[in-house]
């Protein structure tokens, strides 16, 4: 039997046949008529005004910070459960990542937590965050009422990190477009894929205009190469951007099958009430990018599960807990240490067959008292 990975690349004759119309073109470059049609394509999807691609999440994400203009010595609330990215991304222009827990209703950035952290800012005449990155962590939104109503009565600008969201919806809205920037991951692993790449997207064009001149070494117009400030070379290729867009044709039906595997593996352990679910939050319709479950002791789960050549993997491991971040300041925590102890991460990607997620089920009821 083949090996079951969490969640594989999903490509099929349509990403081949627009790979290779780049290839023919000869546009072999972090320019050309597929980039500008992907982000065209991807800001109609997402519904948001403008889009730059880019070469990873990670690097949206530095240009989003910079171009709210957080810099050194300014704080950034971060929830503390999410990948390492989020708040990395922080310190690369030399702020300081402060980690809220998480609620668990989304599994994300607790509403309540940012509000008392705000306030308290406030109360005690201490400065407040230059901003608040909110993850839609496992493809589920945050709950962005309560949060972007708390961050625009204090003026902190929101970041949405969408990476692992693309598809869900909030109050029927989709995700990325809350933040006033907001951005993407197309990494091997996320719910579509340009091998490694991002998005960076906003309603409001100049950041986004000046995300794609910062992203190609901020070159001033001019015959000879001429530079004003300091830029980076964060562009996606125009091979990857016609991948991209051949998978956003098919993102539809890939968010459709992770929907369907999310169902099946509730259905499958409905008799089982010593496993639990990250729930699916009323507010709106996750991706179900990962399907999360809980247990008491998912060790000798996921152990067994790779003796039969499954791949499992514990929930994110809170950066509070991280000891790159040991000096960070945390509020709460006790949500994103018991999600990290007992989540288990199963296979859920869009190509898993139902026989997949059966041979899924049998492994974990097998290694189950
Ligand atoms: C929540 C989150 N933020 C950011 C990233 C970074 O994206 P990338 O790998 O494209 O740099 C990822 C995934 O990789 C992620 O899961």
């Amino acid at each position: 039997m083949s090996r079951l990975f969490l969640s594989p690349p999903d490509v099929g004759p349509r990403e081949r046949e627009l790979l290779l119309d780049a290839f023919d073109s000869n546009w072999i470059a972090p320019l050309g008529p597929h980039v500008d049609a992907f982000e065209r394509e991807f800001a109609d999807f997402v519904g948001v005004g403008h889009a730059a691609a880019l070469s990873s999440g990670t690097a949206a994400l530095h240009l989003a910070l910079m171009l709210l203009g957080v810099g050194a010595g300014d704080d950034v609330l971060v929830p503390s459960l999410t990948f390492a990215a989020t708040a990395n991304a922080v310190t690369y222009v030399g702020a300081r990542p402060v980690f809220v827990d998480s609620e668990w209703a989304t599994w994300n950035l607790d509403p309540a937590l940012v509000e008392e952290e705000l306030a308290a800012r406030f109360h005690e005449g201490r400065e407040q965050p230059a901003a608040v990155i909110a993850v839609d962590l496992y493809g589920q939104c945050a709950d962005y009422d309560p949060i972007l109503k708390s961050c625009a009565a204090y003026g902190v600008p929101v970041i949405e990190d969408a990476a692992e969201a693309l598809g869900a919806t909030y109050h029927g809205r989709p995700a990325g477009s809350f933040g006033a920037l907001n951005v993407f991951s197309f990494n091997g692993n996320k719910i579509i894929t340009t091998s490694g790449g991002g998005m960076l997207a906003g309603d409001d064009p100049s950041p986004i205009e000046r995300a794609r001149h910062l992203s190609t070494q901020a070159r001033d117009p001019a015959p000879h190469y001429e530079h004003s400030e300091i830029g980076f070379n964060y562009r996606m290729s125009n091979l990857l951007a016609a991948l991209g867009r051949a998978q956003l044709e098919g993102l539809p039906a890939k968010v459709q099958r992770r929907r369907e595997v999310n169902a099946a593996y509730r259905t499958a352990f409905t008799d089982r009430p010593d496993i639990g679910f990250l729930p699916n939050a009323p507010e709106g319709e996750p991706t179900n990018w990962l399907t999360v479950i809980t247990l008491d002791d998912p060790t000798p789960v996921r152990e067994h599960l790779a003796s039969l050549d499954i791949e499992a993997r514990p929930a994110w491991k809170p950066m509070h807990l991280q000891p790159v971040f040991a000096d960070c300041p945390m509020r709460g925590g006790a949500v994103a240490d018991e999600i990290f102890r007992r989540g288990l991460c199963l296979p859920s990607g869009s190509s898993m067959t139902d026989a997949d997620v059966q041979r899924v089920v049998e492994a974990v009821r097998a290694s189950l008292p």
